[in-house]
């Protein structure tokens, strides 16, 4: 639905299911993701909550595959819309290892802000990431954003605290070279 010049956003489809339940049992993935202690998924898990979503009969929200050369990759998101102050929030995740560091993530994020302030009329898209997670941090930063604040020691991830780092993108900011 989205092209930029290496990566497609597209709609998730069952057959991507096998390659994300991969991703979310790997712990490294999990981690880097941030949110919840990881835990087991099985497959039967991942397909029963795809088939509920389908069959609630509502649209699939702002949540988009990652696809690289016919590959999944990952996913990526906007949610928590604010309509009065026309904000949003981002997440993403690449759960194949062998395509981080490689300006892929990037180009995803640059795709999706360049989505929500186009389509949806944003003013400003932010997130929450880890501090540790410089990979991620250094790829928002080439999007535009910007560290708007910072709760230390907040998370607790792999065995030790970590500051949480809120950033954020204000719609004159965002750099969309994806697409
Ligand atoms: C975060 C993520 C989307 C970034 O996408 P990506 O394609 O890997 O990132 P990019 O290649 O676009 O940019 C990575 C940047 O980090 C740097 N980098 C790569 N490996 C790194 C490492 N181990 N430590 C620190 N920086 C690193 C790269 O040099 C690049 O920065 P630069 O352009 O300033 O040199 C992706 O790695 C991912 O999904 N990771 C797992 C889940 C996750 O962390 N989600 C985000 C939660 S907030």
């Amino acid at each position: 639905m989205l092209k930029g010049n290496r990566v497609i956003l597209r709609a998730l489809s069952r057959d991507d299911l096998p390659r994300q339940q991969q991703f979310n049992n790997d712990i490294e993935v999990e981690l880097a993701g941030g949110g919840d202690p990881p835990l087991p998924q099985s497959l039967a898990r991942l397909q029963a909550e795809f088939d509920a979503g389908l069959s609630k009969g509502s649209r699939d929200g702002a949540s988009f595959a990652i696809e690289v050369e016919g590959v999944y990759i990952g996913g990526c998101a906007l949610f928590n819309f604010d309509h009065v102050a026309h904000r949003a929030m981002l997440g993403i995740g690449i759960g194949d290892k062998a395509y981080w560091g490689q300006g892929y993530g990037r180009e995803a994020v640059q795709l999706l802000v360049d989505y929500g302030f186009r389509h949806h009329n944003l003013h400003k898209v932010w997130l929450e990431v880890h501090g540790r997670n410089q990979r991620a941090i250094r790829a928002y930063r080439a999007c535009g954003f910007v560290e708007e604040g910072r709760l230390r020691q907040h998370v607790w991830s792999d065995g030790a605290y970590d500051d949480l780092v809120i950033m954020g993108v204000l719609r004159p900011e965002a750099r969309t070279e994806a697409r």
